[in-house]
């Protein structure tokens, strides 16, 4: 069925490899080539979650190897002073440099995204601390949020923890959860923020590109409806950061968070990043108050006095093994430019697109991401009843998409390790496992 259509169209992947200027970036990451995937029982033919957990990069390798024999195995204890105290904020001020648009003193690395995302948005919601101090000596009860404000704008369709978190915040805080809305196969627009902010709104919550659908919200415009209400914004960039252009600086964003395992390719478990606007970092108040965020790490005086700047969203110590596999990947966007990883995702997308339209679309899938590019990110979702089993099925043959309620399959494509004709190759899967399946 459609076999002349699926030959066209593995003839534009080669075309479209061929011209592709970063098509040689794949082969700085482990499994990519040819000899490496036929030798290797299990190795992916077409891997679709590199916007869940990124491939390694082969740099990854000799650098954890010295870090085992250098770093730790001959410096020891002297690498703390050497270089691991000062790593959380100088693989942050890289990666802000490269994928974030932020000034450096602004990124850290550490923690997981949940405990990022629990210190900033309980940093950003906590009452002023000369507010607290005048309701107590005027015998009055602390205001629940920052400035009186005792809302948080959280939508329906965001990562669960994102959604539990700020569960847990209101409640500890007393303050009222304000719910978007949000349908599944699109996004939180602009107009559906403003409908929902007021005096009351202490801190939005939103992810800029969906996790389910993959839209991508207005970050510019959002940020600016959320200041011109008195509130704060909280950027999860979990699935943007590394695929598509943020600038957070230009934008006015306050904070941000995201997860260094995806297209960031640190690896499983490796630790998410924090952004504090700098204006804002002396102002908040983190929650978590541990020995690493205090003025003077080693006085290890008698209480907690927080150190200036964005050292003081730090609470243990540093994930130093975690932080390992970050940096090439890091160095490799830096040195590639995030509009030109942008501009391959895009084409990676419409490529994902047009092949679902030509082979897919007859067979009753649907797709669940905006087909306009520019409310888009790095991952399609494709809708049909039998996804559930259209993936089980394709995990057997060593083609890896992952699926998400209600029915989606999301094809996640990472702009500097997938190829066309890894596309071609797993979207015909795909029609092969829904013509066995449907
Ligand atoms: C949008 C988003 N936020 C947060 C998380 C959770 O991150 P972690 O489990 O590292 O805390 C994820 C994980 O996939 C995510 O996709």
């Amino acid at each position: 069925m459609n076999d002349s259509t699926a030959d066209e169209l593995l003839a534009r992947a080669h075309a479209l490899d061929a011209a592709d200027p970063l098509a040689s970036y794949r082969e700085r990451f482990y499994g990519t080539d040819a000899v490496t995937t036929a030798n290797t029982p299990g190795m992916p033919v077409a891997y679709f979650d590199g916007n869940s957990l990124g491939r390694p990069t082969l740099a990854s390798f000799e650098r954890i190897e010295k870090f085992l024999r250098a770093d730790w195995g001959t410096r020891l204890i002297r690498s703390w002073d050497e270089q691991w105290m000062q790593l959380p904020m100088d693989l942050g001020d890289a990666l802000g440099a490269a994928a974030l648009g932020a000034a450096p003193g602004q990124t850290f690395v550490g923690d997981s995204t949940s405990v990022l995302l629990y210190k900033l948005a309980r940093a950003a919601v906590a009452p002023l601390p000369e507010d607290a101090r005048r309701a107590a000596e005027a015998g009055l009860a602390v205001p629940a949020g920052r400035g009186g404000r005792t809302e948080i704008v959280v939508d329906s369709d965001n990562f669960p923890t994102d959604r539990y978190l700020m569960e847990g915040i209101a409640a500890e805080r007393g303050m009222t959860l304000r719910w978007i809305a949000a349908d599944t196969s699109a996004g939180v627009t602009p107009e559906q923020v403003a409908a929902v902010l007021s005096e009351k709104t202490a801190l939005v919550l939103l992810s800029h590109v969906a996790y389910r659908s993959g839209f991508m919200a207005d970050g510019p415009a959002i940020t600016k409806l959320v200041h011109d209400a008195g509130a704060l914004i909280l950027w999860d960039l979990s699935h943007s950061v590394g695929s598509v252009v943020v600038e957070l600086d230009a934008w006015g964003a306050d904070l941000a968070v995201g997860c260094g395992y995806k297209y960031l390719c640190g690896g499983p478990g490796s630790p998410a990043f924090g952004y504090v606007r700098a204006g804002l970092q002396d102002t908040l108040e983190q929650p978590l108050q541990g020995w690493m965020g205090v003025a003077d790490v080693f006085a290890m005086g008698p209480e907690y006095v927080a150190a200036k700047g964005i050292r003081r969203y730090i609470t243990g110590t540093p994930p130093v093994i975690g932080m390992l596999a970050m940096h090439d990947p890091i160095a490799m966007i830096a040195e590639v430019g995030i509009a030109a990883i942008r501009a391959k995702s895009i084409a990676l997308t419409e490529f994902a697109i047009e092949i679902t339209d030509a082979l897919l679309a007859s067979l009753g899938v649907t797709l669940a991401t905006p087909r306009e590019a520019s409310q888009r990110g790095g991952h399609v979702t494709l809708n049909h009843p039998a996804m559930r089993e259209v993936n089980a099925a394709l995990w057997e043959v060593d083609v890896i998409p992952d699926y998400r309620d209600p029915h989606g399959l999301r094809i996640g494509l990472s702009p500097l390790t997938t190829s066309f004709a890894e596309l071609h190759l797993g979207m015909l899967a795909v029609r092969d496992a829904l013509l066995r399946l449907a």
